[in-house]
């Protein structure tokens, strides 16, 4: 039986010992080598028993790593880092950017823009109630339009007042900051909205939206169509881009309108709803709507990012695919 502690001790000795790497390679050969003393005990394992052939393999196997690891580290106190195993020509490993999401980069641009027309930026909750998010909007329980937004409700637990529900828009922020701001203000709100819908290539059951709202005693109409002129001229600067007002309705403005915009020779697109504030918003929020009149838009991130990056499906946008992430 060999014994394997007393090769060890004898080779590690060796190694310590060399002067050059000329010793030391000869060293290597000669425990490690073809012929190498501790090749030969490996390769005569085939005739052992398989009890024998575990242990003394196993064994074996480590003293080879063992040696193979002081060899090594001498060869590189010589200099030699090819003898090391260490390949300096070998290419690095390449390190992965980071990549920002291109719905983070878009609401990015939005609160810049609106930054440097003096807005400022407010957030409110995803997990809403009843109140603000439908009957402080002019919406209540008994009125027609609040089919058009699909809700997830939550589930109530006994002895809840209200009922909860995920915001379905980002209106909600208006009442909330109305309700411990004084005017004059101008704000937006970006944030994410949930709706229950199936989802296709234009619609998801959550994506991003941002409100706008200004008031005073004098925003009119006029202000509007300026702030949301200069906005897309600037969120698509370098385009060539028209503008669209149309009559429109949501219960929370009076009028309302829809803005579209169209780039030279393509089809309009609805851009987003908008209009003056509805006296019975304001009297939610416990203004005088003879004191105070103002304006309110609300816009889809998803669908600006779809515009401004021709991404043809808005599931993309959910999907985790570094590939698309990492085109931005
Ligand atoms: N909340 C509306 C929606 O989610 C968008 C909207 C329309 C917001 C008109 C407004 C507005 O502030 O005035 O569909």
């Amino acid at each position: 039986m060999v014994n394997l502690d007393v090769i060890e001790k004898k080779a590690l000795r060796e190694i310590k010992d060399v002067s050059d790497k000329e010793q030391l390679e000869a060293l290597r050969i000669k425990y490690l080598g073809r012929k190498g003393e501790l090749t030969l005990i490996l390769r005569s394992l085939k005739d052992l028993s398989s009890q024998e052939k575990k242990t003394l393999g196993s064994k074996s196997n480590a003293l080879k790593e063992k040696l193979q690891e002081a060899i090594d580290e001498r060869f590189l106190e010589f200099g030699d880092e090819k003898s090391a195993g260490i390949d300096i020509t070998r290419p690095g490993h390449k390190i992965e950017r980071g990549h920002v999401h291109p719905l983070t980069l878009i609401e990015r641009e939005v609160r810049r823009i609106f930054t440097s027309l003096n807005f400022s930026v407010v957030e409110g909750p995803e997990l809403e109630n009843e109140f603000y998010n439908f009957d402080a909007l002019n919406l209540p329980e008994w009125h027609p339009a609040r089919e058009a937004w699909d809700t997830f409700w939550i589930k109530p637990k006994k002895g809840d007042k209200e009922r909860l529900l995920l915001r379905t828009h980002t209106s909600p922020v208006q009442i909330r900051y109305m309700e411990t701001h004084e005017p004059p203000f101008q704000i937006i709100v970006p944030g994410r909205v949930f709706r229950y819908e199936a989802t296709d290539a234009t619609h998801g059951d959550n994506f991003y939206q941002f409100e706008g709202l200004m008031v005073g005693k004098n925003v009119s109409l006029a202000n509007f169509k300026y702030v949301i002129t200069k906005f897309f001229e600037e969120f698509f600067r370098g385009q060539d881009i028209e503008f669209r007002f149309r009559p429109s309705y949501f219960p929370f403005v009076e009028p309302g309108v829809e803005v579209d915009v169209r780039f030279k020779g393509g089809d309009w697109l609805e851009m987003l709803g908008a209009g003056m504030i509805h006296p019975h918003v304001f009297e939610s929020s416990r203004y005088n709507p003879r004191e105070y009149q103002g304006f309110a838009f609300g816009v889809g991130i998803d669908r600006l990012a779809m515009i401004k990056y021709k991404i043809p499906d808005v599931r993309m946008l959910y999907s985790g695919d570094l590939r698309f992430i990492k085109q931005f």
